[in-house]
């Protein structure tokens, strides 16, 4: 969780060693427009998990879902804390303010009525999800609801201004919500933020960045259609609509599940759930803009049939332009057999080393 935030070598001991023994924060989680995705996000946190968060670190007073309580014995649970002070306001999804308010409410509050009074005595806010951090799905054209983030009816003056973290997705990853949870709980305030308020830790490269496909983009491979030969193979999902290049989030590093898997790892575009208003990007599966791929056919026969040879045997190893090859693309052959080849499955004959030395070449140009 320490390496997670990127705090510095011996964070993880202090984490540990502050976390001991210490008095649960109390924390107030509301639920406004929303589709619980969020919680059930952090249910399958692995680090730190949801047990360990509200057994351990937090007293989770009030959460629609998770409480055991239910109607006025909630409801009686939150006002009790809120009296109290000093707790920790979570809100997922985001708050309706068209038609007074009643597109959604609880205990016969509008959201805002009780977002303003469960904020009062908060010490600081996390908007959990893109939802309560930017509007999210229901803020979508043409808003029907009046949906507004959090952080928007705080820079309306419509609530108290309180330190805050936003933390979008949809739905954020697990580590993001229990790693800040952890933080905030262990060190008194949030870990550094970008200008959206974001943790940089989790926020501060985008999935394209990391991604398991780069090699495929810089080659100029990409998926045409869902099925065809180059989605099989696994190229780059730019040219179906990937958005992994504008959006910032840590799918392509953390995945999902306790690291099984990824958007992209399973086969579809990132539709850039983290970022401010995705849902009313023109074209979920349509491409950013013309990728800046090599083009193929400018190439040499030969070195089109190294190029071929290289995105069947090499890419899933080297890197595209042989960049982390030893020495020159002409140096290839050679430095191929002084290793006697051990480290290869493949055996290539002198027209293949010649075609494929004549790609590599053009690459590294
Ligand atoms: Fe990965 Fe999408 Fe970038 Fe392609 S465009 S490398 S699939 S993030
Ligand atoms: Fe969302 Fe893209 Fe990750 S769609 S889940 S930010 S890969």
């Amino acid at each position: 969780m320490a390496a997670l935030l990127g705090l510095p070598t011996g964070a993880a001991g202090l984490m540990a060693s502050r976390l001991g023994g210490k008095p649960r924060q109390p924390l107030v989680w509301l639920s406004f427009q929303e589709c619980t995705g969020c919680t059930e996000s952090l249910t399958r946190s692995h680090a730190p998990t949801i047990e360990t968060l509200i057994f351990d670190f937090y007293s989770l007073d009030y959460h629609h879902t998770l409480q055991a309580a239910s109607g006025d014995a909630a409801e009686a649970a939150r006002l009790e804390t809120v009296a109290q002070g000093g707790y920790l306001l979570v809100v997922d999804g985001s708050v309706p303010l068209a038609h007074d308010g009643c597109c959604s409410t609880i205990a016969g509050h509008s959201n805002l009525e009780m977002l303003a009074q469960s904020i009062a005595s908060a010490q600081a806010v996390i908007a959990v999800g893109s939802c309560a951090a930017f509007g999210g799905l229901p803020g979508a054209a043409p808003n029907p609801t009046g949906a507004i983030s959090v952080e928007q009816l705080m820079d309306d003056g419509r609530i108290p201004q309180r330190p805050l973290v936003n933390l979008p997705g949809c739905p954020p990853l697990p580590e993001a919500i229990a790693a800040t949870l952890a933080h905030y709980v262990t060190f008194g305030g949030f870990p550094a933020l970008d200008a959206l308020h974001r943790p940089t830790a989790i926020y501060g490269n985008t999935v394209h960045d990391r991604c398991p496909r780069i090699g495929f983009f810089y080659a100029g491979k990409f998926a045409k259609t869902f099925d065809d030969e180059g989605a099989r193979k696994g190229w780059c999902l730019y040219e179906l609509g990937c958005k992994g290049p504008v959006t910032h989030n840590a799918c392509s590093t953390l995945k999902w599940n306790a690291g099984t898997s990824s958007p992209i790892d399973s086969g579809h575009p990132c539709i850039g759930c983290s970022e401010p208003g995705f849902w009313d990007t023109p074209g979920l599966y349509r491409p950013l803009a013309t990728p800046t791929g090599v083009d193929a056919t400018a190439r040499s026969e030969s070195a089109q049939r190294g190029q071929a040879l290289y995105e069947d045997k090499c890419v899933y190893c080297h890197e595209p332009g042989g960049t982390d090859l030893p020495g020159d693309a002409d140096a290839v052959p050679d430095a191929y057999a002084q290793r006697g080849g051990r480290a290869h499955r493949v055996q290539l004959d002198a027209q293949e080393w010649a075609d494929l030395v004549e790609y590599l070449k053009g690459e590294s140009r």
